[in-house]
């Protein structure tokens, strides 16, 4: 353990230094931030959609229109992020603000808009790490099937092209897509998405296309010959086998493959794991594809692994025999298994495993090439956080403040044993509209008062947060 101490007593004493240059700072995306959802020419997308369909289905009844304003207060928002002590931001592009219809022609307001928020964080010293897709097709473009119609493919295509040359003169850390794997569970097998099917194989499809659009945004990206990175950020989820039983390993081994390994390998190594490959073979579900498609897949692997982070996923052999009638779901594998004395998230009831965030980052070095990789998101949840404002009118979020150190620290010792880990955003930088929890689970390191002019206001981890960054290291 390296201890820093200046001798100066006004100095802290570091004991988890990070290496110079970290990248400290917060993600979001543009659909649970902006509002402005029907505004300036943007086009529908599917969350538009859905709410205007089923406005019950979103927690408390509040749609896309109520994220947290951006669109109208971003310089504001970028200078509470300089004053907590971001120097880098990621945030995505909404497709369907800058293509209305999906493809075709560019809504210049939205040009305008993204080029004020990009030169704006510049201007403050915070580096824009942009997203092109948080979950949120155009609607034009999900009228004709979304990521299950090829078209759609050729349509991101364009749209990577049109945000490289619009932005990528100062933009030069791009992401293909977030957690690309949630639109296939909440869309086409769980129903948490629209256009909420249970349909598997429309789930391969979409999981293939999508995987291929990816690399296809990174050659065209490379293609272009601009100074920057690209990659793509997963949600990876350690699966840990209730015991060392063969039958167990093997249903974490197969819980790995359809959650980690399905868009992990073809991201980084250009494969796609034999085993889920045969899973899906003997069940008669392996997509369709076209002539050339795994060579494009093979050849434009990432440059840059962002690693979102929140629970690990427990798992164990199937106790009883999957009804044959049900639809095909990856649970017909396996059963998921709750821990005794688990450590939980009592706000939001997620699991809180610390050591899951080392475990990824160790097997990112062993297995996948130590690529450059950071933590592009990690939070905790909490459901009616206003109870823990003080006298003040400021949050006091020890709970998350805790979060975050216990697992920085398990970051660092991935730093010392020889992990290529570049940085750390926190999920996020303000409370932010949540898809169809909405704001039930809060997130921010600064309280968003909707009630009250959508008042913004720094929580007491976004003061701890600013001098972590400031100290590199706690
Ligand atoms: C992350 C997503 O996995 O979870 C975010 O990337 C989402 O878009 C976040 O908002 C929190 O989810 P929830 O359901 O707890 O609000």
């Amino acid at each position: 353990m390296i201890v820093l101490n200046s001798g100066d007593s006004r100095q802290p004493t570091i004991r988890y230094p990070f290496p110079q240059g970290f990248w400290w700072g917060s993600a979001t995306s543009a659909p649970q931030i902006e509002g402005a959802a029907h505004l300036d020419g943007k086009g529908k997308n599917i969350w538009d959609h859905w709410y205007e369909q089923e406005p019950n289905r979103f927690y408390g009844g509040v749609g896309p229109t109520d994220a947290s304003q951006f669109y109208f207060r971003y310089e504001e928002d970028i200078e509470l992020m300089k004053e907590i002590g971001h120097n880098s931001f990621r945030f995505s592009i909404s497709w369907s603000r800058l293509f209305p219809n999906g493809y075709g022609e560019i809504n210049q307001k939205a040009v305008d808009f993204y080029n004020k928020v990009i030169d704006k964080l510049i201007e403050t010293g915070i580096e824009p790490f942009v997203n092109l897709y948080h979950f949120d097709m155009p609607l034009a473009l999900q009228e004709k099937g979304g990521w299950e119609n090829r078209f759609v493919v050729d349509c991101y295509e364009q749209y990577s092209a049109a945000c490289f040359r619009l932005f990528g003169d100062r933009v030069s850390k791009w992401f293909t897509h977030n957690e690309p794997i949630v639109p296939v569970e909440g869309g086409y097998l769980y129903n948490f998405h629209y256009p909420n099917e249970c349909n598997f194989t429309k789930a391969v499809q979409v999981a293939f296309h999508t995987m291929l659009s990816s690399a296809r945004a990174i050659k065209t990206y490379r293609e272009m010959k601009l100074d920057g990175k690209i990659g793509i950020i997963l949600n990876l989820t350690p699966s840990y086998p209730r015991s060392s039983h063969p039958a167990d390993l093997e249903a974490a081994r197969i819980a790995d493959a359809f959650f980690n390994r399905s868009f992990l390998d073809p991201s980084v190594k250009g494969t796609f794991p034999s085993d889920l490959v045969e899973i899906l073979r003997a069940e008669g579900q392996l997509p369709v594809m076209q002539e050339g498609d795994l060579r494009v897949i093979a050849e434009n692997t990432i440059d840059l692994l962002g690693i979102n982070y929140y629970q690990p996923r427990r798992v164990k052999a199937r106790e009883s025999l999957p009804n044959p009638h049900a639809p095909l779901l990856p649970e017909h594998y396996f059963d998921y298994y709750e821990m005794p004395g688990r450590k939980m998230n009592p706000y939001r009831g997620w699991e809180i495993y610390e050591k899951g965030i080392y475990d990824l980052l160790i097997n990112v070095k062993e297995n996948y090439g130590n690529i450059e990789c950071f933590i592009s998101e990690n939070g905790i949840g909490v459901e009616n956080e206003a109870r823990f404002q003080d006298e003040n009118g400021i949050i006091q979020d020890d709970y998350r403040i805790e979060f975050v150190r216990e697992h920085l620290k398990w970051v660092h010792r991935a730093i010392q044993e020889g992990v290529n880990v570049k940085g750390y955003h926190m999920w996020t930088f303000m409370d932010n509209w949540s898809w169809i929890n909405a704001y039930k689970n809060r997130y921010g390191f600064i309280a968003v008062d909707i009630a009250n002019n959508w008042k913004r206001t720094v929580k007491k981890s976004g003061w701890w947060f600013k001098k972590l960054a400031e100290n590199n290291g706690f």
